[in-house]
């Protein structure tokens, strides 16, 4: 396996040379490692951390504090991929300095090599091109952005009629033009995704966004099936590792009861002699 790091100018050869780009999600210095050894491209310390992981009803929640400390751990795992961390809800909206500020800490305190921004506002385009300006690369995301989901009516595909699709199109554009090294859709037509694909220089990487786009990301813990709560249409579930962890779980409860574990080889030993003087 090529275990090269991944840079920006790489993405986009492979979008040139129709080389799919595999991106997944991780939050921790373990499943950065796997996946990272797995030979995946880009590895995303998003904002779903907030689902997945801490269990919140949302990705709202989630506090810049969190972002770093969880992309400082998927860091030290990653010696291949591209490493991108969200920046979360309010974290880019006040004002240019607390933007900058802020993916700054990515980059700098935590490791990432670039963050991403959810929107394609007038507001948002204006904080990309600051950090931009600022030297740190951006991933854009349009489509359904979870962060402001309330604001689109919900959890629901996106760009479905002609205007709404124009109106991604419009964004995808803008995005490059501020300076984005890729975009992320989330939730729209294949067809829709397609197109825009081949409008723009910068990468496309889908969720729920048909085979059209340049690359793929799923949330992992979807993907390996850790989580077993609904899950969307678009996600393909290729373990079931709740499922696996959960029966040794159950073996181990059941050998602590039976007293079958520990056994002679999970236990360590000391000679009869030296235990002379403790006996009661
Ligand atoms: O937070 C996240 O995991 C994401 C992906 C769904 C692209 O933004």
């Amino acid at each position: 396996m090529d275990q090269k790091k991944i840079t920006i100018p790489d993405l986009i050869k492979m979008k040139q040379a129709g080389t799919p780009i595999a991106m997944l999600t991780a939050y921790d210095y373990p499943m950065a490692l796997i996946l990272d050894s797995a030979g995946v491209d880009c590895i995303l310390v998003g904002d779903s951390v907030g689902n997945v992981v801490l269990g919140y009803e949302s990705t709202v929640p989630v506090t810049m504090d969190e972002m770093v400390h969880h992309t400082k751990a998927a860091r030290k795992g990653v010696n291949h991929a591209l490493l991108v961390a969200d920046m979360p809800f309010m974290s880019f909206n006040i004002s240019r300095e607390q933007t900058i500020t802020n993916a700054g800490r990515l980059v700098k305190e935590a490791g990432a090599d670039a963050v991403k921004m959810e929107g394609a506002g007038e507001g948002v385009i204006t904080m990309i091109r600051a950090v931009v300006g600022a030297g740190i690369p951006v991933m854009g995301h349009i489509g359904l952005t979870p962060q402001t989901a309330t604001m689109l009516g919900g959890l629901k595909v996106q760009g479905k009629t002609g205007q709404a699709a124009q109106q991604i199109m419009r964004q995808a554009l803008e995005l490059e033009q501020a300076g984005c090294f890729g975009i992320v859709f989330e939730c729209i037509p294949d067809v829709l995704a397609e197109h825009i694909s081949r409008a723009l220089k910068i990468p496309s990487i889908g969720i729920g966004a048909g085979a059209g786009c340049d690359g793929q990301v799923l949330v992992t813990h979807d993907m390996v099936g850790i989580t077993e709560r609904f899950v969307p249409k678009f996600v393909k579930r290729y373990a079931q590792a709740a499922q696996i962890m959960r029966e040794a779980a159950e073996h181990y409860v059941a050998d602590v009861r039976g007293k079958t574990f520990p056994d002679s080889a999970h236990s360590f030993t000391m000679k009869p002699e030296d235990l002379k003087g403790l006996e009661p």
